[in-house]
């Protein structure tokens, strides 16, 4: 059973939808650095979400719905390394939060969904320990002008996506391709989150504080003592370095051990791990889109595939982390998307019951979606597919629930289409379609009146067991 106050909303963040990258004062990210850079395109104007959000949250109550995940961009909010802060970006975001409840749409509110002000980028970014002190006076400076307008807080979106695809992969800015700098950020991430929670702990302002994680239940490809072996540290990359830290306050003592015998722990020092000890997330956030299944390691060095070019790229994804595992990208059994994502619901059914066996604390379900191509100049998008995956994923959901999960509440990713990062914006996801080349006008998809139906009971979901 789902609670009576269950939240059932859309999501967004604010590099991929608010566009208006250098109004009112803005900062320049690292996003916006790098992309100008690259010369690849980029959310200077996306779906120009700061100049349209109040159609798209009176979208959302129309549509049913009675939460909206976002996230605040530090760049319009802290003006610069002394820690100034951009009053026309805090009016900004009250004007948001006020919308939100003019229409009844509970806010929940992600402090960092990867767009760091380039100022500190320019100092090292994550590499560097006085970005966690930055972190939290940013953390502080929001919860003390909106604690009256939130109560659902979240430091970090995805930190193993950004960090790794940032500092392991090299696909995302910073662009490095180093195990040490990845263990660097990765812990250093970790303790700003800490300090994020310590900081809404203190300040006694109402409500609750998590962390949002790229979460991947992982699966082996039987059951020999090898596989299950190569499971663990899978799921170490995956998952445990984020959940155990951020739910548990210990970073997986094998994983340390581990990476200790070839790279420098040592900057990791007790009182650091005394904060993240003591300052524990009250809910897990989770963003669920597939599974990774694993077999043990076979040959060949550490290698990373990721497929952000879509049809053309189909199929090329490829994992290795040399001596630990091996991903299987080929599930005969399985269907994939373009950008090689498996579709897996049952994935998030087993996957939400391990971590409630895990960790025993309420979870958001605060991404699930899929990524297609569509032509959004028709009167609607019939997005027949993303229906049957949200149905397949909230069914999931529900027998997680059943089972005992505490779920609290679910997110759709996208509340309505913006810019998905390297893969642009024609990897589309939203609700709601937004055409970027005809004056952004929104149109609901077939999805989003499905969903509409599904909250206020007048489609049943069709319950079957995985
Ligand atoms: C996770 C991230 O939080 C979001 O920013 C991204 O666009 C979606 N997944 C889709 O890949």
């Amino acid at each position: 059973m789902l609670t009576e106050k269950f939240l059932w909303g859309g999501a967004s963040a604010s590099y991929q939808c608010e566009g208006a990258w250098d109004l009112d004062d803005r900062v320049e990210s690292m996003w916006d650095h790098y992309l100008h850079e690259e010369q690849l395109e980029n959310g200077d104007v996306a779906s120009d979400h700061y100049h349209h959000f109040e159609e798209d949250i009176k979208m959302m109550k129309e549509g049913g719905q009675n939460a909206y995940r976002f996230s605040l961009a530090w760049p319009r909010i802290i003006k610069n390394k002394a820690g100034e802060i951009n009053e026309k970006g805090i009016a900004f975001y009250h004007k948001v939060l006020d919308c939100c409840h003019k229409y009844g749409i509970e806010p929940f509110v992600t402090l960092y969904h990867w767009d760091l002000p380039q100022y500190w980028e320019e100092t090292g970014g994550w590499l560097n320990q006085e970005v966690c002190d930055a972190f939290e006076h940013y953390a502080k400076v929001c919860y003390d002008h909106f604690h009256e307008k939130i109560t659902h807080w979240v430091t970090f979106n995805e930190p193993k996506w950004f960090v790794c695809s940032g500092y392991l992969i090299g696909n995302y800015p910073p662009c490095f391709r180093d195990t040490q700098k990845t263990i660097i950020a990765a812990y250093h991430v970790m303790y700003a989150s800490a300090l994020g929670v310590r900081a809404f702990k203190e300040s006694g302002y109402p409500g609750t504080v998590g962390i949002v994680h790229s979460f991947t239940p992982v699966n082996g490809v039987d059951d020999t003592i090898e596989t299950r072996i190569a499971m663990r540290y899978a799921d170490n990359y995956c998952n445990n370095w984020i959940l155990d830290t951020a739910a548990k306050g210990e970073i997986p003592i094998d994983l340390l051990s581990e990476l200790s015998k070839n790279y420098d722990i040592s900057f990791m020092k007790p009182e650091q791990l005394a904060i993240i000890r003591e300052n524990t997330v009250d809910f897990l956030g989770l963003n669920y889109y597939s599974r990774t299944l694993v077999k043990p390691y076979t040959e060949g060095e550490t290698t990373f595939v990721v497929n952000n070019s879509g049809k053309e790229g189909k199929g090329s994804s490829k994992v290795i982390v040399k001596h630990w595992f091996e991903q299987v990208m080929h599930d005969p059994n399985s269907t994939y998307t373009e950008w090689d994502t498996e579709i897996y619901p049952k994935g998030l059914q087993e996957g939400l019951k391990e971590v409630h066996e895990k960790y025993g604390l309420p979870i958001y379900i605060t991404e699930n979606g899929i990524g297609m191509y569509e032509d959004v100049t028709v009167e609607q998008v019939q997005d027949d597919y993303r229906i049957s995956f949200m149905e397949d994923h909230i069914n999931a959901m529900m027998n997680a629930a059943d089972a005992g999960v505490k779920m609290m509440g679910y997110f759709a990713w996208s509340a309505f289409d913006l810019y998905s990062w390297k893969n642009g914006c024609e990897k589309r996801y939203g609700l709601v379609a937004i055409d970027f080349e005809h004056d952004l006008i929104r149109k609901p998809k077939k999805s989003y009146g499905w969903y509409k139906d599904m909250i206020t009971g007048n489609i049943k979901i069709q319950r079957k067991d995985l």
